[in-house]
């Protein structure tokens, strides 16, 4: 199975509630239903996309709390679980992974304890998406280190749409200092309700402003019930609900993100 071409793809945005872990389960999920063959990372200590994927882990299981605080001591493949989805896995966190910043900080190399792991497990899969958590903590400057690409789903609110700026100026600052090969994929509007003024209006000034408008990728994720209900039972929503409209946004967004390898690789060539 090796020799795949991976990417690895952070799914980041230091605000909370804007849809990180619901684009890391559904993206992926939509992606496997591709044919893709995808390993979800959840470096975020809630573990919410490691029991949105429907995975229980038990005391005994390795998570990556373990592969990062302990290098060398465990086989990082050893810490992917499959989901019940073909081409679905993912290495679980747990909640000791928030006492990680604090033991680590003053360890040589501690930005890079992900990147070495992931190391391991490159050419695996055909993607690796990482999960992070709401804040610039060491663990999101360790997924910062390793990924090729960042996704940042952005709430078309007027508060996550403010905050873009210092998210941006933050890839810049890792740009400079800890990984020069990284690059923005996407910013997903998320939450959008075309019934509301302020989401249309935001989602406008995001594809207008010069900043981000080359970014923004054209198909905005829907406010739907279905996916916080798809969560609540451990199902990404393209299983919970095939046709429902997060289902169909997960699947256009997925299309929309192959894509853009296809144009990639043909620039390349
Ligand atoms: N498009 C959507 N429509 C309706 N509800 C959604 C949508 N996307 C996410 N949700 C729900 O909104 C809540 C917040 O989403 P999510 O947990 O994905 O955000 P997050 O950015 O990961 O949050 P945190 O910053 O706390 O990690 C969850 O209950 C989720 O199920
Ligand atoms: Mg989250």
């Amino acid at each position: 199975m090796a020799g795949k071409n991976t990417r690895i793809v952070a799914v980041a945005n230091e605000k909370g509630g804007v849809g990180k872990t619901s684009m890391v389960i559904n993206l992926g999920a939509a992606l496997s239903r591709k044919g893709q063959d995808v390993l979800i990372v959840d470096m975020d200590p809630q573990h919410n996309a490691t029991s949105g994927l429907g995975v229980e882990i038990d005391d005994d299981a390795i998570s990556i709390y373990d592969l990062i605080s302990e290098p060398g001591v465990h086989n990082p493949l050893d810490a992917v679980c499959r989901t019940e989805w073909k081409g679905l896995s993912v290495i679980p966190s747990h909640s000791d992974l928030s006492g990680a910043e604090i033991e680590l900080v003053d360890e040589e190399g501690c930005e890079n304890r992900l990147k070495d792991v992931l190391a391991d497990l490159i050419g695996e899969y055909d993607v690796i998406l990482i999960d992070t958590p709401p804040s610039l903590s060491l663990l999101t400057i360790n997924v910062f280190a390793c990924a090729g690409e960042v996704l940042v789903p952005c709430q078309t609110q007027p508060y996550a749409y403010r905050a873009l700026e210092e998210l941006f100026d933050t890839i810049d600052a890792i740009k400079e200092e800890i990984n020069p090969g990284i690059v923005i994929a996407g910013v997903v509007p998320t939450f959008f309700d075309q019934r509301t003024r302020i989401s249309t209006d935001i989602l406008e000034r995001l594809q207008s402003d010069e900043r981000y408008s080359r970014y923004v990728i054209d198909t905005p994720i829907r406010i739907n019930t279905a996916i916080a209900a798809s969560a609540d039972v451990g199902k990404p929503v393209v299983f919970y609900r095939k046709s429902c409209n997060g289902a169909l946004d997960y699947q256009a967004l997925a299309d929309a993100f192959i894509g853009q390898r296809v144009k990639a690789q043909l620039v390349l060539n």
